[in-house]
């Protein structure tokens, strides 16, 4: 094949602590065998999560210094509302905002210009200065947009304020990621999942990197029948992009173009979790027929033409260490659902995060998010980061790991019951999670559990077990690894590996039945 040249090169470095296997073992002990708890100074290679985690580009540190920290509509939120504009609805390439954030500054004519825009129709405000009917909020990171989102749906649901919605409403997904989920269920939700089948099924390996079946679309046919079975029950449809619950596989445009067609029959609004939207895009550009030819950025603005309007982490496809936004369609059928629901989220983001054109961000961050989105369209960067993810499967693989594959787009999952063949290991077992503590204590690698444990399969029905995979995530960060990481990480886990009869099983010694429970139960191996 053609070699790809490396994308980027780094130019700060942080040194790292040489720590003792028995070190490691007597703070796991101290934090009750809980990974989340463990201190990030004590590893070599950390895969707990991609969210937060990036390593900034040189221009995002340069954007930051013209951070605007006022507290009434800062640079910033101009920024950023112009940014979404772009990378969301007019489909500009990077060169657009660069020219913008870097060469043009908050005294150059090109701003002004930005500032003076009026009326718009889209996913931003009808105009920056409309104060009317908002529709643009920016938040913390992802989980405060998805509070606010099905907080305020589900009040108006209560309190009869939306035409035909049931009380004990539903919410379709191809998959929930934990947070999603849990913040649909506490507002009162009922969560139904439909995942296209076969996320486990065999991939044939000489395939990898040349063809990709979209394990993470939704299974737009059960999602019908549930919604014929149950007459105005289901009041959105949220796609996860790409589908972190189904191993960081990505969603077809196919899938996303059928699922809005559902949705428009339906009557109900279409939404995306949109965390890892650019790698998202990426697989739809590689694998699927009719887009190796369109730009990233192309194929950006023509999945968002689908929906009504979507949250994001910034912390993830943001490129940024912080940030979340929830925005929708300004004259669209959620706007018009849900009528005044952009007053009442306003409302909640003041008393919760503060004036609406900070939402709890400094202004800072609001500048790393801004040009961090613009970077991760880039196709260089996104051949790269997918790639890395890629070869870190093939590596394993190699060596006799089995990984789900295709490989997804920030994450490589191991799977478990694989691994564990020969061992007779049951699911309430958690031996995977045994797995993730032998990791840390020998080679100071942190990954997390996917599987039983962390998906609760305990309090489970029968039927919801089924669905409950079997995996370890390695979730990379981005620009943060090297080869050499990975090189180490492949050896350690060929070492586990081969010693996997000795892997101790664990128990949950302490809050088994907290909500999101990974987070802070204690357990013992
Ligand atoms: N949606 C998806 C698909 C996510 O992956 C995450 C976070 C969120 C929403 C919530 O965003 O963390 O900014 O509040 N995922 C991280 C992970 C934590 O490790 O996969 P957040």
């Amino acid at each position: 094949g053609t070699l790809s040249p490396p994308s980027h090169s780094a130019v700060v470095v942080r040194s790292l602590l040489a720590v003792t296997s028995e070190e490691r073992e007597r703070i796991l002990k101290d934090v009750e065998y809980n990974i989340f708890a463990f201190p990030a100074g004590l590893l070599t290679c950390d895969y707990l999560s991609d969210s937060g985690t990036s390593a900034m580009t040189d221009v995002q540190w340069a954007a930051l210094m013209r951070g605007d920290e006022s507290y009434g509509r800062n640079w910033g939120y101009y920024c950023l509302l112009d940014t979404f504009r772009d990378i969301f609805e007019r489909g500009n390439s990077p060169q657009y905002a660069f020219q913008g954030i870097i060469t043009g500054m908050i005294d150059s004519e090109y701003y002004r210009t930005k500032l003076l825009v009026s009326s718009h129709d889209g996913f931003v405000n009808g105009g920056p200065h409309q104060l009317e009917r908002p529709n643009f909020f920016i938040v913390p990171q992802g989980r405060c947009a998805e509070t606010l989102l099905f907080s305020t749906m589900s009040s108006m649901i209560t309190e009869g304020a939306v035409e035909g919605a049931k009380v004990k409403p539903a919410i379709i997904s191809n998959g929930f990621f934990d947070t999603t989920g849990a913040n649909a269920a506490v507002a009162g939700f009922e969560l139904q999942t439909f995942t296209q089948p076969g996320l486990s099924d065999a991939f044939p390996l000489h395939l990898i990197g040349k063809k990709n079946f979209f394990k993470g679309n939704l299974d737009v046919a059960a999602a019908e029948a549930y919604m014929d079975a149950h007459p105005g029950q289901v009041v959105m449809i949220l796609t996860t992009i790409t589908n972190n619950w189904a191993a960081a596989q990505p969603v077809s445009m196919a899938n996303i173009r059928t699922t809005a067609a559902l949705a428009k029959r339906k009557d109900i609004p279409f939404f995306f979790d949109a965390c890892r939207f650019a790698e998202n895009a990426f697989f739809i550009h590689e694998y699927e027929e009719g887009y190796a030819d369109k730009s990233i950025a192309e194929i950006v603005q023509e999945m968002f033409s689908y929906i009504e309007g979507f949250t994001i982490s910034l912390k993830k496809d943001g490129l940024s260490n912080m940030g979340g936004v929830l925005c929708f369609k300004d004259k669209g059928m959620f706007a018009q659902t849900y009528e005044g629901i952009g007053l009442r989220l306003k409302e909640r983001q003041i008393l919760c995060y503060g004036n609406d054109s900070y939402g709890g961000m400094s202004g800072r961050d609001l500048m790393t998010a801004v040009t961090g989105l613009y970077e991760v369209t880039k196709k260089t960067y996104l051949q790269n980061r997918i790639g890395q993810v890629q070869s870190f499967a093939q590596k394993l693989l190699a060596n006799g790991i089995a990984v789900l594959s295709p490989p997804g787009g920030h994450a490589v999952y191991l799977e478990m019951d694989e691994f564990f063949v020969g061992c007779d290991r049951k699911p309430d077992d958690f031996a995977s999670v045994g797995f993730t503590l032998e990791l840390i204590k020998d080679f100071g690698i942190r990954a997390a559990e996917a599987g039983p444990f962390g998906w609760e399969w305990d309090k489970k029905s029968p039927e919801e077990r089924k669905k409950i995979p079997n995996l370890v995530r390695f979730a990379v960060p981005r620009h943060v690894m090297s080869e050499e990481h990975i090189d180490y990480t492949v050896a350690a886990i060929k070492d586990l590996h081969d010693r996997r009869h000795k892997i101790p099983n664990v128990v949950i010694t302490r809050g088994k039945d907290m909500r999101l429970r990974h987070f802070s139960s204690g357990l013992q191996p």
